[in-house]
């Protein structure tokens, strides 16, 4: 299957996964020069090329996880217990814990360790053939930390075969030390950080939220980041609808994500931009929400992308198995739909669907093979990994 595309699918189009039956794909150099029937295969010299018989089994892109928060430091799996009492996650917040507890973890962890806990959660993804993630700050909330945890990811990056995409995410929660000072945050986060984090970071993202960040202080900084030469990420309508997903599309963001609560015109607006919606089934599963609407998303035109949110409060899982089951059997998305989206909607919300996402002349060699014949059995095989092979760069992992 090629999830053939150069950009985000949209609506109905995002059914169209691209299938070749008994399909070849030629990587040289680390890059895809040629796919389609294996009968078709252009004649040619492939002795210096790996062959790999993948007969009987789905051949399909690597997934891209385009919203992680995979650098970080302690875990809380109190919070987790606190809440299958009842607790709610903004409740813990407030009195300290939530990200702020995360935030505390993140200061005192060095970059060493930042490093080596990171690294065996990329090792992860990567088994379950993600070859492409989104990675934010948003842990340090100053100036030594946010800088820390992009530059973990940026070594990463050149030493791991999965490529991670920064994103710089100051804007997380207003921090002790700035509390009742929030316009003053922002403006530190706009004159002081973005340019320090210009040539470590792609994208900016906030947490636009009630009891965080108001619309006025996302539009405000999202401005700023795009005036600085950043793509503007959103969490978008998570708990409250504060109209984020309109935010998003007004200003041109790359994404707006979560939307669990997003009304019918935040869809709408969303269904008339460019900006994908990314929906992350995991966050609501773990906080024991509602899912975000998929279904209709889709049917009102929107770009739909799916993705962990792996982070140590909301969704400590990077679970692409899961995100299909939820996204599947209950946002009622259907299989196809689903690869579109942690595929080439995925890239699309990164910015990278020039050179991810699909099996396409010129895209870069990151391929999976199934255990399956189909990809159909990504959803049907619940909850388990069926990724054989994962393929990044033309190079086997
Ligand atoms: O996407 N909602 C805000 N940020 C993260 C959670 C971060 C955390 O709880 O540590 C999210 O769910
Ligand atoms: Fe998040």
């Amino acid at each position: 299957m090629t999830c053939s595309g150069r950009e985000a699918k949209k609506g109905a189009a995002m059914g169209d996964v691209g299938v070749i039956e008994n399909g070849a794909v030629v990587v040289t150099g680390g890059v895809i020069e040629w796919v389609g029937p294996d009968e078709a295969l252009p004649a040619g010299d492939y002795s210096r090329h790996t062959h790999i018989d993948a007969s009987g089994k789905a051949v399909m892109p690597g997934f891209v996880d385009s919203h992680t928060h995979l650098v970080f430091g302690g875990y809380r799996e109190e919070e987790f217990s606190w809440r299958m009492r009842g607790d709610s996650y903004m409740s813990i917040m407030e009195r300290g814990g939530g990200i702020h507890n995360t935030m505390k973890a993140t200061r005192s962890a060095s970059f060493d360790e930042l490093k080596a806990s990171a690294r065996e959660r990329l090792d992860r993804m990567m088994r379950l053939g993600v070859t492409t993630v989104e990675g934010k700050s948003g842990y340090g909330m100053d100036k030594e930390t946010e800088l820390r945890q992009l530059e973990v990811m940026r070594a990463l990056d050149a030493e791991h075969p999965v490529d991670i995409v920064p994103t710089f995410m100051g804007a997380h929660a207003v921090p002790a030390e700035w509390k009742g000072r929030e316009e003053a945050f922002v403006d530190w986060l706009i004159s002081d950080m973005m340019p320090a984090v210009r040539g470590l970071a792609e994208c900016c993202d906030i947490f636009c939220e009630q009891g965080v960040f108001t619309i006025e202080q996302s539009r405000r900084y999202l401005q700023a980041a795009r005036a600085m030469g950043f793509k503007a990420k959103i969490h978008a309508d998570e708990i409250v609808d504060t109209g984020g997903a309109r935010l998003a599309a007004e200003l041109g963001a790359l994404s707006a994500d979560h939307l669990l609560m997003a009304s019918d015109e935040g869809i709408a607006a969303l269904a008339s931009s460019q900006t994908v919606a990314t929906l992350l089934p995991c966050t609501a599963f773990s906080l024991r929400e509602h899912y975000a609407r998929g279904r209709e998303m889709i049917d009102a035109g929107c770009a739909v992308a799916l993705a962990t949110d792996l982070n140590p409060g909301s969704s400590f899982t990077s679970s692409i198995p899961l995100t299909i089951a939820i996204a599947c059997i209950y946002m009622k998305m259907t299989p196809e739909e689903a690869v579109t989206a942690l595929t080439l909607n995925g890239a699309a919300a990164l910015g990278r669907a020039d050179k991810v996402g699909s099996l396409d002349v010129g895209k870069q060699g990151d391929i999976l093979i199934l255990d399956f014949p189909s990809y159909k059995f990504l959803p049907y095989h619940v909850g388990m990994n069926i990724v054989k092979t994962v393929i990044k760069n033309g190079k086997i992992c």
